[in-house]
């Protein structure tokens, strides 16, 4: 039988620090083991004797234990864990972690592990909101931190937004679900299992199946958020299906993908390593950390533009005017990798027209560089939107001429696209 799966468990101080209870309950409860490690803050909201009888094992909470570190040395302490889950991630654990401090066991387990990390944050609503910690939560998703978003509701501060530690159920299903994409990823090679059942079967091209197995693709999808103030923020219609379902189909042809969404409700595709970010230049530095790439399909609707300098504070209402926006420039994403020098071999962009849609097209395929242009066709009416709705209509216009596809579900357009990418690559 398979070893049950271990977690290591960082409570930091948070009144939320109580749900960690609720949270190793249910860990043991689907059958796996747990340890914990406990912050100074954090014993101030929970007790080591609480988490060590539910945890049925001994709970660490200092870097000087010398028995410790010749039986149970920190490094061994990560080492031994198939996931380090951080419940509650405070806003302080996460800006050390984002800026590579080690000055408590939790910070040094974290910056000594090659594990991967779930932080579930829990604070303040103004803490949460506060530039810097969007800025180190950015940070820590493009090092590969998985990073959850906090419920919203009403807070133990008295305040409402944001902040609140997700319920345990939920944090209990994304352990799940990050331990099961491991496993999969862990499945043996064909050496290991043992005699193959399509022995003596007709031969088939293996790339008739998994055209783009041993390829990189990345994606991006959604919008983008650009904030104007801690509350409010410049954004745009998408809903990252089309992204998210190429991603999807590029993943069910063999690719390794890596997905660089921005804020969207959508459930991460299988065999997808997603990444999430907030602003275009989070999408910006995500997607320059993921290369090298075969392909690259940039599906977002990056914001053109962002606040020139976002506000600390709400903006009030003063006066009969409304403040002036001072906009500027985002980068552009998909130009940039045109100009990298790690250029992607085959670099798709998608574009919206209302009209003359080849000639457009064409012209953005050649101001941007990219080899593709996926050309939605937006002109119908609001109601009947390409963008969020579930249907697109799409023009492939390449260097050699444009293709025009019939009005089809997103997830199709998808497949078509991906087998097209498979032909284009087995041609290259
Ligand atoms: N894009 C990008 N970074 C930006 C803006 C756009 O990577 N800052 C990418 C999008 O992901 C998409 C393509 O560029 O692949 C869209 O180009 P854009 O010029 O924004 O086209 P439209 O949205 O159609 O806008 P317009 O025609 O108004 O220029």
């Amino acid at each position: 039988m398979a070893k049950p799966k271990h977690i290591l468990l960082i409570i930091g101080g948070g009144i939320a620090a109580y749900k960690a209870a609720e949270l190793i309950r249910l860990i043991r409860k689907s059958g796996m083991t747990v340890r914990c490690v406990l912050t100074e803050a954090g014993a101030q909201f929970v007790t080591p004797m609480t988490l060590a009888a539910l945890s049925e094992n001994e709970v660490h909470t200092t870097l000087w234990s010398l028995k410790d570190e010749t039986e149970m040395g920190h490094i061994q302490l990560s080492r031994e864990a198939d996931l380090i889950v951080i419940c509650p991630a405070t806003a302080n654990l996460l800006a050390k972690m984002a800026g590579g401090i080690a000055d408590d066991l939790a910070t040094t387990v974290l910056l000594a592990t090659d594990t991967q990390v779930l932080a579930v944050p829990a604070m303040n609503v103004r803490m949460w909101q506060h530039a810097a910690t969007q800025r180190n939560i950015a940070q820590l998703r493009t090092d590969g931190i998985i990073v959850m978003h906090p419920d919203e509701g009403d807070m133990a501060c008295g305040e409402y937004g944001p902040g609140r530690l997700p319920d345990p159920e939920a944090i209990m299903a994304e352990i799940t679900h990050r331990l099961d994409e491991d496993r999969a990823a862990e499945l043996p090679d064909k050496n290991e299992l043992g005699p193959n059942p399509l022995d003596g079967q007709p031969a088939f091209a293996p790339d008739q199946h998994r055209p783009l197995h041993g390829k990189h693709v990345l994606v991006t999808a959604g919008p983008t958020h650009e904030p104007i103030d801690p509350v409010r923020y410049i954004a745009n219609r998408s809903s990252g299906r089309q992204g998210f379902a190429i991603a999807a189909a590029a993943a069910e042809a063999g690719a390794r993908v890596t997905l660089v969404a921005g804020p969207v409700h959508l459930p991460t595709p299988a065999g997808v390593m997603r990444i999430d970010v907030e602003t275009a230049r989070e999408m910006n530095q995500a997607v320059q950390g993921a290369l090298p790439a075969h392909v690259a399909v940039m599906v977002a609707a990056v914001a053109d533009w962002r606040a020139d300098s976002p506000a600390e504070q709400k903006i009030k209402k003063e006066g009969a005017a409304p403040a002036p926006l001072q906009l500027t420039e985002n980068p552009d994403i998909l130009a940039g990798l045109a100009r990298h020098e790690q250029r992607p071999g085959l670099l798709i962009g998608f574009a919206a027209e209302t009209e003359k849609i080849d000639q457009h097209a064409k012209a953005k395929l050649e101001k941007k560089s990219c080899d593709w242009i996926v050309a939605n066709d937006v002109s119908g009416p609001v109601g009947d939107s390409v963008m969020g709705g579930a249907d697109n209509s799409v023009h492939i216009v390449t260097r050699n001429g444009s293709e025009i596809w019939e009005r089809l579900p997103k997830t199709e357009v998808a497949r078509r696209l991906v087998a097209r990418i498979g032909e284009e690559l087995a041609n290259a």
